[in-house]
This record gives structure tokens, sequence and C-alpha cells, in this order.
């Protein structure tokens, strides 16, 4: 399984200061020099971390793979379509959120998804859409013509109970097999941390996780190297 990291936090940090550190982009050499797969950031359209320079030159820097994720919304499309990441990972968006809160509805909505992600392949860039482990939304991803589904796992990563925590991984195991099946790539993220990602690791279908949060946090102890490093391994 491979590891894209998230490294919104550390534009974060930057913006609490409104300077220029720490500089995201610097985030992003060593992650990768630390074993990454890929690099994700998300444009959000209030600009709370990053913004459109950090986009601009992650694009020039990032020599693995740019997954940029935005909402669906005209001005990041823009952005998105002339800064041609390798992907984008299309998620809901709402102000009021401290961070995604679920999963895009994209069942009901296949003629818009399918016309946008028509777009950004004729720019040569692949299309990922942010969703539940939800038949529903599988098939519908599938009939948009999308090339990868991200499996929200914020529900199985928050549940409380060991049982509440292997229902979810059903669904996701579940989620997981149909999205193959339907010729999706699959990739998961949201809320993963060194401990819940072992049984996601099972998972055979899921070929790359996202993480930010726990994996910055990591960082602040031992280092972004050293904790890019031990997530590798966890994942591997
Ligand atoms: N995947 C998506 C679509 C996200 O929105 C986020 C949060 O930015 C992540 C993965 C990473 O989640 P976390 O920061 O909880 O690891």
């Amino acid at each position: 399984m491979r590891l894209a990291v998230n490294i919104d936090h550390f534009a974060t940090v930057r913006e609490a200061r409104g300077g220029i550190e720490p500089d995201p982009v610097h985030a992003a050499v060593i992650a990768e020099m630390a074993g990454a797969s890929g690099i994700v950031c998300h444009l959000r359209e209030d600009r709370r971390h990053v913004n459109d320079r950090d986009v601009r030159v992650l694009r020039d820097v990032v020599s693995t793979k740019l997954d940029l994720e935005m909402a669906a919304a005209p001005e990041i499309i823009t952005i998105a379509l002339e800064v041609v990441p390798d992907l984008v990972t299309i998620v809901p968006e709402k102000r009021e959120e401290l961070t995604t809160e679920g999963g895009l509805a994209v069942a009901g909505h296949e003629t818009q998804y399918s016309e946008l992600t028509q777009r950004f392949h004729e720019r040569g860039i692949e299309v990922s859409l942010f969703i539940e482990p939800e038949a529903s939304q599988i098939e519908a991803a599938a009939a948009c013509g999308v090339d990868i589904i991200e499996l929200h796992t914020g529900t199985y990563a928050n549940a409380r109970s060991q049982a509440a925590r292997d229902i979810q991984l059903e669904r996701i195991r579940i989620a997981s097999r149909l999205a193959q099946e339907a010729g999706l790539v699959v990739t998961a993220g949201h809320g993963l941390d060194l401990r819940n990602i072992a049984a996601i690791t099972l998972i055979p279908e899921i070929e790359e996780v996202s993480i930010g949060h726990a994996l910055v946090s990591r960082a602040m102890f031992v280092g972004l190297e050293q904790a890019v490093r031990e997530f590798v391994l966890a994942v591997s």
C-alpha cells in the first residue's frame, strides 16, 4: 500500500502568523525524500491554509504525484485546469467545517461529475471522487468515468467501540471489492493514524492511503522525515 502525505497543516501553522514559515513546499520535499508516494493539498475556497502560490510551486517541485483536493467550485476548477496536478480529488466543502466531514453525493449528480471528469481528462488530469463506502456512490462514480475513488474512513476512525469499528471496516471491505470490480482504483483516507491503519492495510483492494493530521502531529515530536518513515512502514 502506498502513502500519500497531506501537507495542509504546515500551511495552517504558517497562516497562524501570516508569514512564510513553515513552507508546505519544504514539507512536500522532505515527505517525498522519506518515502511518500504522493503529496496531497486541499485548496479551499476560503484559502484557510494552502494558497494559490503553494499549489503552483508544488506543481513544479513535486516529483512523485501531486493530488489537488478541491471542491467542484468554478474558481478552483479554473486553477486546477491551469496548474495541471497529476490528480484532482473532488470533495464536498463547507465553509464552517474544520475538515472534510463526509463523502461527496455523486448519486443523482452523475451528469455534473461526468462533465467535470471529461474536462480534467482532456487536460491529462486523473480524477478521484471522495465518497462514502456505499454501493450507490460507487456505482455513480463508475458511471461518471472517474479513475479512482477515495473511500471516506472517518466514520471507521471515529468509531468508539470495537463492534462499531468492525461494522465500519466491513462497509469499507465490501465497498473496496465493489469498486475494484467496477474497474476503479481504490484509495482511502480521513482520520487514519498509526493504530487504526493496521486493519485498513489488510484490505487488498486499497492501493493508497492519504494521511495528514496524525502524520503531522507525529512529526511535531519526531520530525517529518521520521514520521513519514513510520507511516510508510505501517502501510507496507
Ligand atoms: N482525504 C481527504 C479527501 C481529506 O479531505 C482529508 C483531510 O484533508 C484526508 C484524506 C486526510 O485526513 P486526515 O488529515 O484526517 O489524515
